[in-house]
């Protein structure tokens, strides 16, 4: 079935956070085109819809729970697409990885225990370790002016504190798009497993993979690394339901898994919301969806592709790092020289375009921009024909 992704929906009036949400998060320019929040403005594959259509039609909207095949569907898919013999007993529900993230803070390390993230990284990885009363231990990422890193000496010595007891890692990493190595991968896996350091790995953005990428999940690694990862997944990036707030963590260790559920019974975090359950099943089961996923990564490719040379052509000091997965694009705007705060204004008030800040993500953000690819080619050219007006305006 051929996907039209150049088609384009109004969203305004929808309560969408990335249309309707502008005035809370961008209320000095609410009108500014979204290329921010990390969903996509193309409608989710035929499928979902007539699954949840089909749901909503019966009109009790009761308490609810997830189809029995749910967890057998999402480890044949992690099996298929990741190469994970991923087991169906591994799996747990949540509303959301953000919340899962959060619980498992909570669930592995005690007040004042170290937890160490890898800036510039999705920023609810900082809130998680602050909200629970843990200390952050930064192991930032290193550029080498062509793609990001990670420090694995620096990671080595932090694992090897005793007070550090959890990795939050996110693969592919977001804000700045990479798919690591196999080598690299199986580095930080060893890294945790040395040095008794629970790794969580977040792959929500793993299904979104360029063409010239091959995404391994960090705990198909070896059976070590297995035992001591915790990996949250979900279809919301990947089919666009991120509004129906249902995840699925993977725990092949039985003790992780039972201190993890319990922290999620403490947080009444399994009850499934109806249509994500629905959303889900129909996900990993039509096999629709998956041709909807192959042919969104060449439209999103393609998006790249323009976007890059729309910049070499009309604001060649604003680069683009080539991206390996999905539809956050890690924009470097440092050759303009402004502060983090001037940078914003000029994307926003000038350029009248939101994006997310790249000092938002912490680390070696400052002076990038996260810019969100997954819309309409058409809309993607509005906004950079925005921007390119300012930046001539400017005369950079
Ligand atoms: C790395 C990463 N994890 C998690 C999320 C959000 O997950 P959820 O909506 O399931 O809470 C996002 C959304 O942008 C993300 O980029």
């Amino acid at each position: 079935m051929k996907y039209n992704f150049d088609e384009m929906l109004d969203r305004n009036g929808t309560l969408s956070y990335k249309w309707d949400g502008r005035s809370i998060d961008y209320p000095d320019n609410p009108e500014a085109l979204p290329f921010w929040i990390a969903d996509t403005d193309f409608p989710c594959p035929r499928p979902i819809v007539k699954a949840v259509q089909e749901r909503a039609a019966h009109p009790i909207y009761g308490y609810s729970k997830v189809s029995d095949d749910s967890k057998a569907l999402i480890a044949a898919w992690e099996k298929k697409r990741n190469g994970w013999d991923a087991k169906p007993e591994w799996v747990t529900f949540t509303n959301g990885i953000v919340p899962a993230l959060s619980a498992i803070v909570a669930a592995f390390t005690e007040p004042g225990d170290g937890v160490i993230i890898q800036p510039p990284v999705y920023y609810p990885f900082l809130d998680s370790v602050i909200n629970n009363d843990r200390t952050v231990v930064n192991n930032d990422l290193i550029f080498d002016g062509e793609k990001w890193t990670i420090n694995f000496e620096e990671l080595e010595e932090l694992a090897a504190k005793p007070e550090n007891k959890l990795l939050l890692f996110c693969h592919p990493l977001n804000p700045v798009s990479r798919v690591l190595s196999e080598e690299e991968l199986r580095r930080v896996g060893e890294i945790c497993v040395r040095h008794h350091v629970i790794l969580a790995v977040d792959e929500i953005h793993s299904d979104l993979i360029y063409r010239h990428c091959t995404f391994h999940s960090i705990a198909a690694l070896s059976k070590e690394i297995e035992q001591n990862c915790i990996v949250a997944t979900s279809p919301s990036k990947t089919f666009n339901i991120a509004g129906l707030q249902l995840s699925a963590i993977l725990i092949p260790n039985k003790n992780l898994l039972k201190a993890f559920e319990k922290e999620t019974a403490k947080r009444v975090l399994y009850i499934a919301n109806l249509f994500g359950a629905t959303a889900f099943q129909a996900a990993y089961s039509d096999p629709e969806c998956e041709e909807y996923l192959e042919q969104l990564i060449d439209y999103l490719w393609d998006n790249y592709l323009f976007l890059d040379q729309y910049l070499k052509e009309h604001m060649p000091k604003i680069k683009c790092q080539k991206p390996d997965a999905t539809y956050l694009l890690w924009l470097d705007f440092r050759e303009l020289g402004l502060s983090d705060e001037e940078l914003q204004k000029f994307c926003l008030q000038e350029g009248n375009i939101a994006l997310d800040v790249g000092a938002w993500f912490g680390g070696d953000g400052s002076g990038f921009m996260r810019l969100n690819i997954g819309c309409s080619r058409s809309l993607l050219k509005q906004g950079l024909d925005r921007l390119a007006a300012a930046y001539q305006k400017r005369g950079f």
